[in-house]
């Protein structure tokens, strides 16, 4: 036991002496000068966990509210309640907590009148920590009581410290999972690099500012002319590059640092910067710019490399994710049109399908990234198809009721295809299929499902689909007049179609109708490439 006792105090030795860290700031308020002598006497010499005490006199509620709202490391307030008013103590108590939202510093109210108590309810609303009558302040009283309410104060910045730690890391994390999972657009990037950003503050850097950028051109971006820095997220002063270009001016001061950082592939730590390096294998090069000074010991410095390299393997993840989601549509894209030159007359249906997906989802404002998804695909809807029998796929007229009823199990049968598969573009091809001849009304089939039961992915696709088909010749009925189409989609409006897909669909009806021109029947079968 007294091998413990020793060893623990050892350890708070040695922790005490390591530590030159900041005094706690002790304000005294009180309006008679002699408390102020009194309360620095009492006080003097002592220190708690190896800090000293700072003590700073204010005479009246006003001039130590100017104080408190000037810095915010103030600890412990030794508060007089009578001084320019009868409740200046507690109107300056009610500021600190209600107005300037500080909820961390501690108050030790004092008064001259014994027995006369604020209410408890003050003292609980105004979270006043102990209170005391001036005549019991001996110094014994008064050291007690001071050491007791900084150790509570302590453990509330602990906690708050921890707190905001965990919710920057825990946002950091989001973004960077957030980023690894949105794959499509250069707006995932973005994200990206703002979750790394705040990672690293999170971890290391809180005051400084910062910027992520990206050196497009290879390495002697920097040196020659040609190259480009581009601002993929930047904090503080910096958030207006936000997104820009950069002139190597910009950066001038960085400048060394940075050719050394990419003539080294390493980061570098200057006295008053740090420049990250990440570098991927086929990514460009990336730096991480702090601006200011970063006091980094052993351990940080390898926590920053070893950061650096997970950051460079989840770029890499991420550009290859958009590799591997390209692979995907194309692949997709291959396998739709086998699936629908098996009933001949539906050439550049997918494509259509495709587009007209995409801009209704926009439309309904889906992001981006949904859309895509929506967008990629909806040319799987009809993929059950390929499990019904060409006699019935194909006849050329009016289907018996038996025939339709085998005609139906086509999107049970793609659901069941695509239904346990990984990749979320198949995932979601498995809902389009099962749901995109579901009706708003619960008229539709497998399921009857009713209003928004039917994903609005299978809504969007229920109408692209109906609006397609009446447009253009199957193998049982000749194309309609446009005229006519639109009527049918306007009549279909809360019965057959979700209400908002048909407005929306009236929305871009020029864009529809563009995307209908481009893909026509008597044009050849395109792949996906909107830019010719
Ligand atoms: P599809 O030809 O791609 O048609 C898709 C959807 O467009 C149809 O779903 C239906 O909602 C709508 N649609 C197509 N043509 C007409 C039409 O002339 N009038 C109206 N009011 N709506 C039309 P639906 O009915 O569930 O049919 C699913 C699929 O079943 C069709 O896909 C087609 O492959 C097949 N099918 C439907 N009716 C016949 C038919 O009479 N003969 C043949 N051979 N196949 C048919
Ligand atoms: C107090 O409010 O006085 C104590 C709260 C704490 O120590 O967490
Ligand atoms: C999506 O969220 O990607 C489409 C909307 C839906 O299917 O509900
Ligand atoms: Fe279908």
């Amino acid at each position: 036991m007294d091998q413990n006792e020793d060893d623990w105090l050892k350890d708070d030795v040695a922790g005490a002496e390591q530590a030159k860290q900041p005094p706690w700031n002790v304000l005294v308020v009180d309006d008679e000068p002699d408390i102020h002598q009194v309360t620095k006497l009492a006080l003097a010499n002592i220190d708690f966990l190896g800090r000293p005490l700072n003590i700073i006199s204010s005479y009246t509620g006003a001039e130590a509210l100017d104080i408190l709202r000037q810095r915010n490391d103030i600890a412990l307030i030794l508060l007089d309640v009578v001084m320019e008013s009868e409740n200046a103590g507690l109107d300056l108590a009610r500021t600190i907590r209600e107005e300037l939202q500080n909820h961390t510093v501690r108050i030790i109210l004092r008064t001259g009148q014994p027995g006369v108590a604020p209410e408890r309810q003050v003292i609980e609303t105004y979270d006043i920590n102990d209170y005391k009558a001036k005549t019991e302040l001996t110094r014994d009283k008064l050291f007690t009581a001071v050491l007791g309410t900084l150790r509570s104060y302590n453990d509330i910045m602990t906690i708050e410290h921890q707190r905001s730690m965990l919710d920057a890391n825990r946002r950091g994390l989001l973004k960077v999972i957030e980023a690894s999972s949105t794959i499509f657009r250069q707006q995932s990037l973005l994200q990206f690099a703002q979750g790394v950003l705040e990672q690293l503050q999170a971890l290391l850097f809180f005051e400084q500012e910062a910027l992520y950028v990206v050196v497009q051109g290879g390495l002697t971006a920097l040196t020659g002319h040609d190259g480009e820095i581009k601002v993929m997220y930047a904090t503080g002063g910096y958030q207006p590059l936000c997104g820009q270009d950069l002139d190597n001016g910009e950066l001038e001061r960085f400048k060394d640092s940075i050719d050394q950082a990419i003539g080294q592939e390493h980061s570098i730590y200057a006295p008053d910067h740090f420049i990250g390096f990440f570098k991927s294998p086929h990514g460009p090069v990336n730096l991480l710019i702090i601006d200011g000074p970063v006091a980094l010991s052993h351990p940080d410095t390898s926590l920053i490399e070893l950061f650096c390299r997970n950051v460079s393997i989840a770029y890499e993840n991420l550009m290859l994710s958009h590799e591997i989601e390209d692979t995907q549509r194309t692949i997709i894209y291959q396998l739709s049109e086998v699936i629908e030159h098996r009933s001949p007359d539906t050439g550049n249906h997918i494509h259509r399908m495709a587009e007209f997906s995409w801009l209704l989802a926009k439309a309904l404002g889906l992001s981006d990234e949904e859309a895509t998804i929506v967008r990629a695909a909806s040319p799987l809807h009809d993929a059950g198809k390929v499990a019904i029998p060409d006699v019935v796929l194909n006849k050329p007229g009016p289907l018996t009721p038996e025939e339709r009823k085998i005609m139906d199990r086509h999107a049970e049968i793609g659901y069941q295809i695509f239904k346990d598969a990984r990749p979320r573009i198949l995932k979601m091809a498995a809902m389009i299929a099962h749901e995109h001849h579901e009706q708003w009304n619960g008229h539709g089939y497998p399921q009857g499902l009713v209003g928004e039961a039917i994903s609005l992915a299978g809504r969007i696709v229920a109408l692209a689909d109906v609006y397609d088909a009446l447009s253009h010749a199957r193998c049982y009925k000749k194309p309609w007049p446009q005229e006519e189409v639109l009527a049918a989609i306007r009549a279909g409006s809360g019965s057959q179609f979700d209400p908002a897909v048909v407005e929306a669909f009236f929305n871009v009806l020029p864009q529809i109708d563009e995307v209908r021109e481009r893909f026509a029947e008597n044009k050849p079968p395109q792949m996906d490439n909107p830019g010719q």
